[in-house]
């Protein structure tokens, strides 16, 4: 059986993935109608949200009142939870953000959901929870990818939130009967991700010939995930998913980080020997100035408790939804690559904190 979502409710909106998800469903159902509920941390920006019809109301997800009263208002059937605390070596440094936001934030949630939703008969709804394949822990070279049923094995703040997250969702469907679905997805990359990331942080800093700090031996391997098919990941979860199931949705691009970085560098160049306004742009990149951007690289600490691989194995998702990424390494990164040399205008006013000040001076926080 399929479920149409008519009015979405999308917590974390106006960060990286939660916009492209509202510009993806935005294009695939135009006549739905979105209320982005977002706090706009650090990393959340309204920037990302530019050309959508979606409100966006600032607001926390830990205000229990506040998301009631939104589901009521504008008669909700569909919240998809994106907000989060994200960054894992801000989860090293102040784990506290991640527990408030990332459990309580999502009990909240759950509990406002619950008291509306399944208030008297009860309406039709589903609730969707957007996780990580990070809760499963790391894997070792030979090991099976992740799968559903892999055992939760957290090793960082981060994803040790992130896992207890997953376990709410869970003993609401069992205990009080709402509609749940989780994804446990990959690394995503893509328009729209903020530069603290591997892939913006490396792209920005070898457009200013600034290092790129590889923690370790840079041998860490990730499971790359175009952020348009995790999206379309979600729509298919959203749609043909079975209520209490979860699903793990990759990008079938295992890649170790060195693999990742000499391709960005590689790109970069490419990119430079191709339009030499690239220079004129960008004149303290080692590209501009005849030197390859790989003399950038820079072995430093590794960050404690990394993961060393993480790979996933959808096949439930394909078996079951259809899903299959489109998206090859290749084409994606040069896609993004492309992305932040048009849209530098998009991160220039996150590093040099001009965006901040016209956030503060131009949204008011509801709640
Ligand atoms: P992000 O950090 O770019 O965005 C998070 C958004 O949540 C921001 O807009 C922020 O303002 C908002 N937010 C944070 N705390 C909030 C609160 N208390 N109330 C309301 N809004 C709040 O994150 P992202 O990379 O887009 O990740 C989105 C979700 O996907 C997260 O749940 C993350 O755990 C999960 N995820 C991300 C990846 C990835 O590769 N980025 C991979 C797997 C899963
Ligand atoms: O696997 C899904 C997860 O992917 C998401 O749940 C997280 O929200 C998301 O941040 C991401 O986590 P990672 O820790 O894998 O992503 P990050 O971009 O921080 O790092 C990717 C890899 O690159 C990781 O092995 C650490 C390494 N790295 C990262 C940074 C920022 C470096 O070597 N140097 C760096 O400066």
């Amino acid at each position: 059986m399929s479920f149409d979502p008519k009015a979405l409710l999308v917590t974390g909106g106006a960060g990286f993935i939660g916009a492209n998800f509202v510009h993806h469903w935005e294009r695939a159902w135009p006549e739905a109608r979105i209320i982005v509920l977002d706090s706009l941390t650090y990393a959340g920006n309204p920037q990302s949200l530019a050309g959508s019809r979606a409100e966006l109301v600032v607001g926390d997800i830990r205000d229990q009142a506040l998301v009631e009263m939104l589901l009521r208002e504008h008669e909700i059937d569909t919240l998809v939870h994106f907000a989060a605390e994200s960054h894992v070596d801000r989860s090293i440094h102040g784990p506290a953000a991640f527990v408030d936001t990332n459990i309580l934030g999502t009990m909240s949630l759950l509990a406002a959901a619950r008291a509306v939703w399944l208030a008297g008969s009860g309406t039709a709804h589903r609730f969707h929870h957007v996780s990580t394949d990070e809760v499963f822990g790391t894997l070792g070279p030979n090991d099976p990818p992740f799968r559903e049923t892999t055992p939760y094995a957290p090793n960082s703040p981060y994803a040790a939130s992130k896992a207890g997250s997953d376990h709410l969702v869970r003993a609401w469907h069992h205990t009080y009967g709402l509609e749940v679905t989780t994804s446990n997805c990959s690394n995503n990359y893509g328009p729209y991700q903020f530069p603290e990331k591997l892939i913006p942080l490396f792209l920005i800093n070898a457009l200013h010939g600034r290092a790129l700090p590889i923690y370790g031996d840079g041998q860490q391997v990730r499971d790359w995930l175009h952020v348009e098919d995790h999206c379309r990941g979600i729509e298919a979860v959203l749609r043909r998913g079975r209520t209490g199931e979860t699903y793990c949705i990759g990008g079938g691009v295992e890649l170790p980080n060195l693999r990742v970085i000499d391709t960005l560098c590689a790109a970069v160049d490419t990119a430079f020997a191709g339009d030499p306004g690239l220079a004129a742009r960008f004149p303290e990149a080692p590209a501009a100035q005849g030197r390859p951007s790989d003399s950038l690289k820079t072995f430093v600490a590794d960050r404690p408790g990394h993961d060393r691989r993480y790979a996933i194995d959808c096949s439930r998702a394909r078996a079951e939804l259809g899903y299959a990424p489109v998206h090859d390494f290749t084409t994606g990164f040069a896609d993004t690559l492309a992305w932040y040399l048009a849209q530098e205008q998009w991160w220039r006013a996150i590093m040099d904190g001009s965006y901040r000040a016209w956030v503060e001076a131009n949204y008011a926080r509801r709640g």
